[in-house]
């Protein structure tokens, strides 16, 4: 039987044509096509400057540089990618954990405000599995306290929250374009997103050796500029961004009629009139994970885990600020029981049906 793979990005004639197009047409590095995808970029999230970098994770560090967290502390969530503290170290900043919330496997903006002290300087929710963190509760909590909200958006491209596009909601957000993201540029890239005006501009000096202009420049700056050949893909992306996160909010809702059953599940949490998904992952929370796990992919079936191990557990981590395990009970909880199951626009109902049935045999039930 086929493989069914976890993830699997879009890739239509109508990129590789546009990709092709610049790569014989443009300035290869900041050519035209990045300077429309900022503006498109912006313009889709409805803030006033996007500007493009060359990962994530760089979007994430030029924007706490930008801030000046140097020798201060950023409060985030342990159950996320890596790259999201690691940004606040590169940077010179220190990050400073929360646990997430049991609900919404999201930052706890409870726990956020607990954690704040004099050093703090910025909040990082982090969109998880493209879900909209309380966005309301962390921008009230940075009002009264002076901090800023940085929205780690890499897995939310077009998720909303209260009418506003996730990306939009902060003081400043950051995306990835990595392959396996909502939308991708065919490659790394990432783009910060921002209503501040000096911040916009900082940035994009950042991002470009920090130039103010051709042979001038006032800081030190990085190379973290995106190529044209992938902002030219990422154009085409964005214009089908929203039907690809339908097709993925459809697929949800039918894992949702198919696992519903199966009562060593818990099924990942769905939107309200407030909140708007977009699936980047659907994670589902499962008993004998890593059991279920192999057997999916004995038949077949790619699955996920994010993540297994939560950031304050890395080695890393660990190594640096002495973390044991018992610190973030609910991340760590929830790193033995997250499972991400096929998840990608293009997947197929029959393919659905057949994820859900091995699920189903697996605990001995009918799905
Ligand atoms: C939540 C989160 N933050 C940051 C990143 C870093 O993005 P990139 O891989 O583009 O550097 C990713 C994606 O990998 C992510 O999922």
């Amino acid at each position: 039987m086929d493989k069914i793979p976890q993830a699997r990005p879009e890739m239509t004639d109508e990129m590789i044509a546009a990709a092709t197009h610049a790569l014989q047409n443009e300035r290869l590095v900041l050519g035209e096509s990045v300077h429309k995808f900022e503006e498109e970029f912006a313009r889709y999230n409805g803030v006033k400057h996007a500007i493009s970098v060359s990962s994530g994770t760089d979007a994430l560090q030029l924007t706490f540089i930008a801030l000046g967290i140097e020798g201060k502390e950023v409060i985030t969530t342990p159950l996320s990618f890596i790259a999201t503290a690691n940004a606040v170290l590169q940077a010179g900043g220190v990050p400073r954990f929360a646990d997430a919330s049991a609900n919404d496997n999201n930052l706890d903006p409870e726990l956020t405000a607990k954690a704040v002290t004099k050093r703090t300087a910025a909040v990082m929710p982090v969109h998880l599995f493209g879900h909209p963190c309380r966005m309301d509760e962390f921008n009230e909590l940075a009002q009264e306290k002076g901090l800023k909200v940085v929205e780690d958006a890499c897995q939310a491209h077009g998720s909303s929250y209260n009418g506003k596009k996730a990306g939009a909601i902060g003081n400043v957000a950051c995306f990835s374009f990595y392959p396996t993201k909502n939308m991708t540029v065919g490659g790394d890239g990432g783009m910060v997103t921002t209503d501040d005006d000096d911040l916009a501009k900082l940035v994009a000096k950042l991002r470009d050796c920090g130039r103010t202009s051709r042979y001038v420049h006032d800081v030190v700056g990085y190379t973290s500029r995106l190529n044209s050949v992938n902002a030219a893909i990422g154009r085409v992306q964005l214009k089908h961004l929203d039907e690809y996160n339908e097709k993925r909010r459809a697929i949800a809702k039918r894992y949702d009629q198919l696992l519903k059953d199966i009562p060593e599940l818990d099924l990942p949490p769905r939107g309200d009139k407030n909140v708007s998904p977009v699936y980047h992952q659907y994670a589902i929370r499962c008993q004998r994970r890593d059991d279920l796990e192999k057997a999916l992919i004995t038949n077949g079936v790619e699955v996920g885990v994010h993540y297994p191990v939560p950031i304050h557990l890395q080695p890393v981590y660990r190594g640096l600020y002495g973390f044991k395990g018992g610190e973030y009970a609910v991340s760590e909880r929830l790193s033995l029981r997250l499972l991400s199951l096929p998840m990608f626009p293009s997947l197929k109902d029959d393919q659905v049906k057949r994820v859900a049935e091995e699920i189903g045999l697996f605990y001995h039930r009918r799905a």
